[in-house]
């Protein structure tokens, strides 16, 4: 079977878009299978960014079909302007190069709403969420009142759906958080305006797409949102996602079985970054994390917020890799790094005292963790017009080697810029 996986290993924004992007060059399919527009993926084409939230980041080759599978959030506003922009720019010319699933769940105005009321009133205590309305979409999933993509599509029950569908949020932001409700009539009839535009769209069954894909051994990337950190379960939870964002849920979202999944390519930056609250044990505070958050541009892409930034922690690391079944790894950003003296990674803990290397399933005690460094040389040159990996500066390529011995863990692709020409091959993707 042809199936890969892109999963981020951290906790997000590792520059999952720019490797699907190049990826799909080679694939015939790419599967977003999980969250929704808190995610952010830009991508640079020949200098022209393009920031994509929900659409998945192949859809800037013409040839690979993009599928919004089932565990996906979809905000409708927010996946109508993104296909007007693609069209506009001409990256969508035909409406089979994306194809969306009536099992996803429709995310609406006031799942926004109550998401940013809730961390208005949380203060301090605030998970920091994109207020994209996340957690409030996968709440009606599970508690079985969400309107799903194919309802939009039977017009005799959509409202009677989508009033049941509203009245308790409606009635929290009324009376609880002492908010404006969303207006059934004006939600409906939004609803069917922006039904409209995206009936071309619909795959129907996009499992059964995906699963004859597989079968007829086209190549497919399943293109995961968020990073492991940020998994629902298995991350520093409650400072996490709503959903799974580990390997695991790429065949959950799409259903598709594990044995389609040929590798699993874990993303990762050549240092660490966190947006929102929580736990960041090697997170650098100061004129150094400064100096990284600027020469790594490292501002939300959905949010703008700027992001947290800390030298690379193989501890978490070593976990994403156990958790995910990483068996391969790309190296993101590695250019930022250039410059610095030195480069410290993280290679253990020390938690009261007693030196860890494994990740603490305790918030708490990942709080309290203190990160034990190794430093390594650094180098001054600029990488980022370096096309080959023999081509990079001794230093460079004694941290690429350094990571992935400590981690027992192929490197495939170093990235050194956010470009496409800007990637080096270790291994090529499909075998
Ligand atoms: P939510 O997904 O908007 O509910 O936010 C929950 C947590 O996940 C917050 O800490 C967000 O900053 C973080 N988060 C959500 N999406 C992303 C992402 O795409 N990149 C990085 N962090 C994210």
């Amino acid at each position: 079977m042809s199936g890969i996986i892109v999963v981020g290993s951290q906790w997000g924004d590792e520059g999952k878009g720019k490797v699907v992007d190049v990826f799909s060059a080679q694939a015939d399919y790419v599967v977003r299978y999980q969250g929704g527009a808190n995610a952010g993926h830009t991508l640079v084409v020949n200098g022209v960014k393009t920031v994509l939230h929900l659409v998945p980041s192949g859809i800037l080759h013409s040839k690979t079909v993009c599928v919004i599978a089932a565990g996906v959030v979809l905000d409708i506003e927010e996946v109508v302007s993104e296909i007007r922009a693609l069209r506009e720019a001409g990256l969508i010319a035909n409406s089979e190069q994306l194809r969306i699933s009536d099992q996803c769940t429709v995310l609406l105005s006031h799942h926004r709403k109550l998401d940013q009321a809730r961390e208005k009133a949380a203060g301090h205590e605030k998970i920091g969420t994109t207020g994209r309305g996340i957690g409030p979409a996968y709440e009606d999933r599970a508690s079985r009142q969400a309107i799903l993509f194919g309802d939009l599509f039977d017009q005799t029950t959509l409202k009677d759906k989508l009033k049941a569908s509203i009245v308790e949020t409606n009635f929290l932001l009324k009376e609880y958080y002492k908010t404006e409700p969303v207006e059934l009539e004006e939600l409906y009839k939004r609803l069917l305006e922006l039904t409209e535009e995206l009936a071309p769209y619909r795959a129907k069954d996009a499992s059964m797409l995906v699963h004859k894909a597989l079968k007829g051994g086209k190549k497919v990337l399943f293109e995961g949102a968020q990073g492991t950190m940020l998994d629902l379960l298995h991350g520093s939870y409650p400072f996490v996602t709503s959903s799974s964002t580990i390997s695991g849920s790429a065949c959950i979202g799409s259903g598709i079985g594990p044995n389609s999944v040929q590798k699993i390519i874990g993303i990762t930056k050549a240092y660490t970054t966190r947006v929102g609250s929580g736990p960041f044990p090697t997170e650098i505070h100061g004129p150094l994390g400064e100096r990284i958050r600027i020469e790594g541009h490292e501002f939300g892409a959905t949010t703008g917020r700027p992001r947290r930034c800390g030298w690379l922690d193989l501890v978490a690391m070593k976990y994403a890799i156990r958790v995910n079944g990483i068996t391969n790894l790309a190296l993101m950003k590695l250019d930022v790094l250039s410059g610095h003296e030195k480069i410290e990674v993280c290679t253990s803990y020390k938690l009261d005292g007693q030196e860890i290397k494994d990740m603490p399933t305790s918030t708490a005690d990942l709080v309290r963790v203190e990160p034990v460094y190794r430093a390594l040389t650094g180098w001054n040159d600029d990488i980022t017009q370096v096309r080959s990996i023999q081509d990079l500066p001794q230093a460079a390529r004694d941290y690429i080697q350094f990571i992935g011995n400590e981690l027992a863990t192929p490197i495939d692709v170093v990235s050194v810029g956010p470009g496409r020409e800007q990637t080096l091959w270790i291994k090529p993707l499909f075998n």
